[in-house]
């Protein structure tokens, strides 16, 4: 097995090395977005995760040390809404001790859709979260119920940002998911509600993930498009990516007030420089967003024998699947003429 001390990077079958680790810690969610849990399916009989079904606190812990050990990083946790997991301060605290192969603290960054936010910012800082991504898809209040089930008006979102800025888990940045003919409108107000704030507005072509939400390709406003109407109003630079392996394109004002990013995983599909991989809230590893089956570490981890051989063979696993990895689903996308059956929803494996 090639690479037990990640001396050189752990490669998958196309070349691309691991190099980021998204966590989710809970399935469930207290919002119910139309295109991500719609209330139709995830209602009072839809059945979550029990608490032991989750892995613990310790049993992350050990898949993401071994994901550093492979060359992890940057860690995202997420949901479902990562901050409904009963004591997920405590698991930040857990995940800023690990440290990369040369000595470096992980970059730590959460996606939450910020609604609770306000009460709990200053602790996660204080934990060793370093980002925070929040999920925003419009400000006029009837739109953002629409959109995200009725639960809560788009202020209580406005204040977890603001909680999240004020307790320096920065660079904020927002992410909407466009809509056609449902939040298309509130692209332009989104701009201006966040130029000279600091906080990135990043808009997001609506995708087919999951089985549930009904996706049509008529629902996808092309981030071409959504550029065009911003560029129209507040001219645009492009503006290099933080990193190969960026998802949203970034674009800032000409006239300095700040940038917004793009990400177009329908019309450009990033899959050549896809180095992420997810961990299911139960414990199986997914290579792809999109993928219909994940390995099962939860048996592994539970497995009574000699815990340093353990965890050889964790890594083993890990790096084993990573390796054998040949997911493009997003380029492929365009080649495939039905929706493949089974999927797995976003929010059991976190976005
Ligand atoms: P940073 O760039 O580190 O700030 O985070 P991110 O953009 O990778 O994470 P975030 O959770 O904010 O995700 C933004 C959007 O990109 C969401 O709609 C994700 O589902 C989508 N996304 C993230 N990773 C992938 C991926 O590997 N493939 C696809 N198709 N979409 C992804
Ligand atoms: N298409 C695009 N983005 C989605 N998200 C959830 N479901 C979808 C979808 N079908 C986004 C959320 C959140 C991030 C984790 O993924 O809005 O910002
Ligand atoms: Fe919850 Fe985020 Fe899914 Fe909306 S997109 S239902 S906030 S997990
Ligand atoms: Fe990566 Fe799969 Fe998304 Fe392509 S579709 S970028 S392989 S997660």
């Amino acid at each position: 097995m090639r690479n037990l001390h990640a001396a050189v990077p752990c490669l998958d079958n196309l070349q691309r090395p691991l190099h980021d680790l998204r966590i989710s810690v809970t399935d469930r969610c207290n919002l119910r977005c139309t295109y991500c849990m719609p209330c139709e399916v995830f209602g009072r009989g839809f059945v979550f995760l029990r608490h032991a079904e989750l892995l613990s606190f310790e049993e992350i812990i050990r898949v993401a040390r071994q994901c550093v050990a492979l060359g992890v990083r940057k860690i995202r946790l997420s949901g479902g809404e990562p901050l409904l997991r009963h004591g997920i301060e405590r698991l930040v605290e857990m995940l800023a001790e690990l440290r990369t192969n040369d000595g470096k603290p992980v970059d730590l960054a959460m996606t939450s859709n910020g609604t609770l936010l306000a009460k709990k910012a200053r602790a996660l800082k204080d934990a060793g979260l370093t980002r925070l991504n929040i999920s925003l898809d419009a400000l006029d209040e009837a739109i953002f119920r629409r959109m995200s089930g009725d639960r809560v008006p788009p202020g209580a979102v406005l204040e977890g940002i603001a909680a999240a800025q004020e307790a320096g888990l920065t660079p904020v940045k927002v992410n909407a998911v466009v809509k056609r003919g449902v939040n298309e409108s509130e692209i332009l107000p989104l701009v201006r509600h966040f130029r000279n704030t600091g906080v990135i507005m990043r808009f997001i072509e609506y995708m087919d993930v999951g089985n549930t939400n009904g996706w049509r390709l008529d629902d996808v406003v092309t981030a071409r498009e959504i550029l065009a109407r911003i560029d129209h109003e507040h001219p645009l630079v492009p503006i290099e990516p933080d990193a190969p392996n960026e998802v949203a394109e970034r674009w800032a004002f000409q006239d300095g007030s700040g940038e917004i990013g793009v990400i177009a995983s329908v019309s450009h599909a990033f899959c050549h420089t896809c180095s992420r991989l997810r961990l299911s809230t139960d414990g199986k590893l997914y290579t792809c967003l999109f993928a219909t089956e994940g390995v099962d570490l939860r048996a592994l981890l539970r497995t009574r024998s000699v815990p340093s051989s353990d965890e050889t063979t964790l890594r083993q696993r890990i790096a084993a699947t990573w390796h054998y990895r040949t997911d493009r689903y997003s380029q492929q996308r365009h080649e495939m003429t039905e929706a493949l059956p089974g999927r797995i929803e976003m929010s059991y494996i976190g976005g």
